[in-house]
């Protein structure tokens, strides 16, 4: 048994992985749900069934396409030296964004999460190995790394990731499972650097409000239904935080989101997130110097 299997419940990343992969014209993604356990696979199922909640998958593979397109953006600038991906989980987004800039071979690629699901995370990427690019996977490097944990040591980014000077930042999916003291650290270790970006997606404190969905999923969230603990919403103090930190930031709903895929396609994708009653209407985030 592994150190995954011996814990509780099914972590969040097991889900998000096979949603990463639903629609795939927008995420570029129909790799990371390979990753997934088979209990995984059946609670991604089980939740849309349960809560009534189809577009769950779009709202992923809508993140997952807009950090693709955000990064890909800010390595072609030049500017930066790596992409340190924060709880990584199942996903294979750095291998995606890899792939899609073999030309730029000076980046260097972290993928980072809890020291147990990273040690899992590498023995599942071990099983499907053969279906994945060796070239590219071997030069995306692996860590353990517990946000919380040192944000309560007050550490720096700067010395826990010496090697990384001009680092691109991906935070996708996990600043609501971080508590709020911790979301205010990680903002300003990200912001720390002469020459830094970020990207990821928060929720907003007024989402149980605008969603009904949401609302309806909320009371449930703390319950075991996830491994991981919800802790924080983002208020209006947290971003002002966030834009104080960076000198360009752009904030996005998700429709908004979509309809900046959409544009990149041809013909253009029809856009389905319209009424946050429909699902959790989380927000995008990017701040670059
Ligand atoms: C919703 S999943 C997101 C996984 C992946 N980024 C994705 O989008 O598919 C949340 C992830 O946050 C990670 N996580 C939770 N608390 C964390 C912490 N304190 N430090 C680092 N990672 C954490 C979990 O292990 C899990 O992989």
């Amino acid at each position: 048994m592994t150190a995954l299997e011996k814990q509780e419940g099914v972590s969040s990343a097991e889900i998000t992985a096979v949603y990463r992969c639903a629609v795939p014209e927008l995420s570029q993604d129909k790799l990371s749900e390979k990753l997934s356990s088979a209990a995984g696979r059946q609670r991604a199922a089980a939740f849309i069934t349960k809560y009534n909640y189809p577009l769950v998958s779009r709202k992923i593979s809508v993140c997952a396409g807009y950090f693709l397109s955000e990064a890909t953006r800010l390595i072609a600038s030049g500017k930066y030296d790596s992409c340190i991906s924060f709880a990584s989980g199942f996903s294979l987004l750095l291998y995606n964004i890899a792939v899609k800039n073999l030309a730029y071979n000076n980046i260097q690629y972290l993928d980072t999460d809890l020291p147990h699901m990273i040690e899992e995370r590498e023995r599942r990427i071990n099983t499907i190995s053969h279906t994945l690019d060796q070239q590219v996977i071997k030069n995306i490097y692996t860590k353990a790394f517990d946000i919380e944990k040192a944000y309560q040591k007050n550490q720096r980014l700067k010395d826990i990731f010496p090697n990384y000077h001009k680092p691109i930042f991906i935070a996708d999916g996990v600043s609501y499972f971080l508590s709020s003291g911790c979301v205010d650290w990680l903002i300003e270790q990200m912001g720390s650097y002469t020459q830094s970006a970020t990207m990821l997606y928060y929720w907003p404190e007024n989402m149980p409000h605008i969603s009904s969905l949401f609302a309806r999923v909320f009371s449930d969230l703390n319950k075991g239904m996830i491994l991981e603990t919800l802790k924080s919403f983002w208020d209006q103090s947290t971003i002002a935080k966030f834009r104080s930190q960076f000198s360009h930031t752009a904030d996005y709903s998700l429709k908004e989101a979509e309809q900046i895929l959409a544009w990149e396609k041809t013909p253009v994708l029809e856009s389905l997130l319209t009424d946050p009653n429909q699902y959790f209407p989380v927000r995008l985030i990017t701040g670059e110097k």
